[in-house]
């Protein structure tokens, strides 16, 4: 992409001009720049695509084949990680673990066949339960050990809630457990920082938050630098010898990279950069993946209705996970309506209105789920427009 690309509102206009309302795009030139800056980003790691930030095989194939650095995929669901298998990736690892005895055994059945998947653990059943059907299947299950990286302090439980495993100590017992048992295989140990990697510490509109939150992210970086290593160092003085160390995501990449023992980071977000991941201090990308509704209404000179575009994400419930109106500039949300399942007014605070028919861009706070809104993605070529399917477009829904 050349310094001079600056898409505006006219831009995309009248470059989609005729497509079908409600529409996804993703404008390639951005999306292209976006995968530079990620593989600049990852320094001398190696990359594992997070699908569930992706969630097209077309886009996620595009993204593989710019670079070696590009290894496999987290997948986020077992039969999510088969599908994947059977469309042709290779190195997947499913960053969650499955608890479902029928669909572990396909699973199996899978890896017996030649898939390439490698499940994650963290409780003493999830051993319990892949060695029964390992046993029963004669395979080895290839497992992942998933470390809790959370920092707690006073009052404060900074990170996520998920793996049981915490500490050196309790990564020892798993082990001691695990390797008793003769149908699962070691291959890799993950530590996501979920609290640096996806909480955004700059311009949030909350100043002294920022401030805060920035605190405590350099303060947990250097605390889970040590628990990754002294794992890494325990898991070898075991005798494990892992396959690969996993860490990170689009928000943590500059102080993931930083750890020598870290194979790979997992990025998803960053390709499409939806709009929470425009408050990191650490870097910037486009914005590359948006969606377009139609105005069919002006109810007063300043402000128009747009069908539809109530995108809102996941997580914590909060203003933020609206969608933002991206373009044209200057259009903001009325508060007691938000964005409508069905009408959506835009207030403008200047300019002329867009006229009725026009596109209303949205950006969704999240990467991945917008394709859950959409069969495809409308890819934005310099000199033309083809239409990549989603997940959902495949007929693919893992919730
Ligand atoms: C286990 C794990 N690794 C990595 C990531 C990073 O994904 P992204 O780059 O899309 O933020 C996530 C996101 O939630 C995750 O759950």
């Amino acid at each position: 992409m050349s310094a001079k690309y600056t898409p505006d509102y006219h831009y995309y206009r009248d470059r989609l001009r005729g497509q079908a309302y409600p529409y996804a795009c993703l404008d390639a030139r951005l999306l292209r720049q976006n995968i530079r800056t990620h593989l600049q980003r990852s320094g001398t790691k190696f990359i594992r695509l997070a699908s569930k930030s992706i969630r097209s095989v077309a886009v996620m194939e595009m993204i593989m084949t710019t670079d070696e650095k590009f290894i496999g995929i987290m997948a986020y669901h077992g039969a999510e990680a088969i599908a994947l298998h059977e469309a042709g990736f290779r190195d997947i690892l499913v960053g969650y673990p499955v608890a479902d005895p029928g669909l572990l055994r396909k699973i199996g059945e899978a890896i017996r066949g030649g898939a390439q998947i490698c499940l994650m653990v963290d409780l003493p059943e999830h051993l319990e339960m892949l060695e029964a059907v390992g046993k029963d299947l004669g395979i080895s299950f290839p497992v992942c050990l998933d470390l809790d990286c959370s920092s707690v302090y006073p009052g404060l439980h900074f990170g996520v809630h998920r793996s049981s495993v915490k500490g050196v100590e309790g990564v020892r017992r798993f082990l001691e457990q695990l390797r008793s048992y003769r149908h699962l295989k070691l291959e890799g140990l993950m530590g996501y920082e979920a609290q640096i990697a996806g909480v955004g510490d700059t311009d949030t509109g909350f100043w002294l938050k920022d401030k805060v939150v920035q605190w405590l992210k350099s303060r947990s970086v250097a605390e889970i630098a040590d628990r990754r290593q002294q794992t890494v160092e325990l898991m070898e003085a075991m005798g494990f010898s892992l396959r690969f160390v996993n860490a990170g995501g689009t928000g943590s990449m500059e102080s993931s990279r930083e750890e020598p023992w870290i194979t790979e980071i997992t990025v998803g977000s960053g390709f499409y950069q939806s709009h929470l991941f425009d408050h990191y201090r650490q870097y910037r990308a486009h914005p590359a993946l948006f969606y377009a509704v139609p105005v069919v209404r002006r109810p007063r000179p300043d402000t128009v209705v747009a069908h539809g575009g109530g995108f809102v994400a996941s997580g914590a419930t909060g203003k933020e996970k609206a969608p933002q109106v991206y373009l044209p500039e200057g259009g903001r949300l009325v508060a007691n309506e938000g964005v409508g399942e069905v009408q959506t007014p835009i207030i403008f605070s200047q300019g002329p209105l867009p006229a009725l028919n026009d596109p209303i861009f949205f950006r969704h706070a999240k990467a991945g789920e917008l394709c859950e809104r959409f069969n495809e993605i409308l890819l934005l070529e310099p000199d033309s427009i083809r239409s990549l399917k989603t997940y959902r477009g495949m007929g693919w829904s893992f919730g």
